[in-house]
């Protein structure tokens, strides 16, 4: 991987793991495990790469219409590993933050997320954004609630995009590289304001088959690209 143009913020939406399970006669939750053990080894590899900030979409709103059963699985996953997983990150500086509504998550996820959050608040490394619960369309109107509740008229009458943001999970820069695995080609309500000018790029593999080689690859593309933000800036000097 070059060193130049290394994307600042960089999101992936994990996606594929049922299909990959189901294509070696394994059930889905077979293939959720794998999807986590994988995810662990890229949020390291993402980190050793020096991203600034990776956000991960690895449950979404929407994912609570899925049945009882994998729900469940994949809950557990999250509290049985994310403890664990987040010291391991902690030791090597790397900041983690939730993004997503509490309810309707179970006590235990929603004491263990604010016990990590708490405990890495101080490191100055990677922040790594775990995307659970997480809709966008609810992350921008939560934003507008909780702007109608604290600020005065005055002040909601000037906002700008930039005071906006504010007022999201978290005030995070926008994202430069949106990488969705399994050849899906949508957003599926993921990060709607920060995805503005995101690059986005969709590689056919699922994600327990993302390998680090996979991720050196996406941002090769990702150099590649030539961003204009609406002008005429090159800001890939290699183009
Ligand atoms: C992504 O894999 C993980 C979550 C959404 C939690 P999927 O579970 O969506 O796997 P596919 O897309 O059905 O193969
Ligand atoms: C999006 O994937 C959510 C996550 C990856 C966490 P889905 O698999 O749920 O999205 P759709 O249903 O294919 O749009
Ligand atoms: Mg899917």
């Amino acid at each position: 991987m070059e060193k130049i143009n290394i994307p600042n913020h960089v999101a992936i939406i994990v996606d594929g793991n049922g299909r990959w399970a189901k294509k070696q006669g394994k059930n889905r939750s077979y293939g959720h495990k794998k999807g986590f053990e994988r995810l662990e080894e890229i949020i390291k590899y993402a980190s050793s790469k020096n991203i600034k900030v990776l956000s991960l979409y690895v449950f979404s709103t929407e994912n609570f219409k899925r049945s009882k059963e994998e729900v469940d699985y994949l809950m557990n996953l999250f509290e049985k590993n994310l403890t664990k997983f987040s010291d391991e990150c902690s030791k090597e500086n790397m900041k983690i933050f939730f993004s997503g509504r509490k309810k309707p998550l179970n006590d235990k996820i929603i004491k263990m997320m604010s016990e990590i959050e708490e405990k890495t608040k101080e490191n100055t490394g990677t922040i790594i954004n775990f995307c659970l619960n997480y809709g966008g369309r609810a992350e921008i109107v939560d934003a507008v609630k909780k702007i109608a509740n604290n600020l005065t008229l005055e002040q909601i009458n000037n906002l700008d995009e930039n005071e906006f943001k504010k007022y999201l999970y978290h005030e995070l820069p926008d994202i430069d590289f949106m990488i969705r695995t399994s050849g899906e080609q949508r957003l599926s309500n993921f990060l709607l304001w920060q995805n503005s000018y995101a690059e986005f790029y969709f590689p056919e593999v699922q994600f327990p088959d993302f390998t680090k080689e996979e991720f050196d690859k996406a941002i090769l593309e990702y150099q590649k690209r030539n961003r204009r933000f609406g002008g005429i800036v090159y800001e890939n000097k290699n183009n």
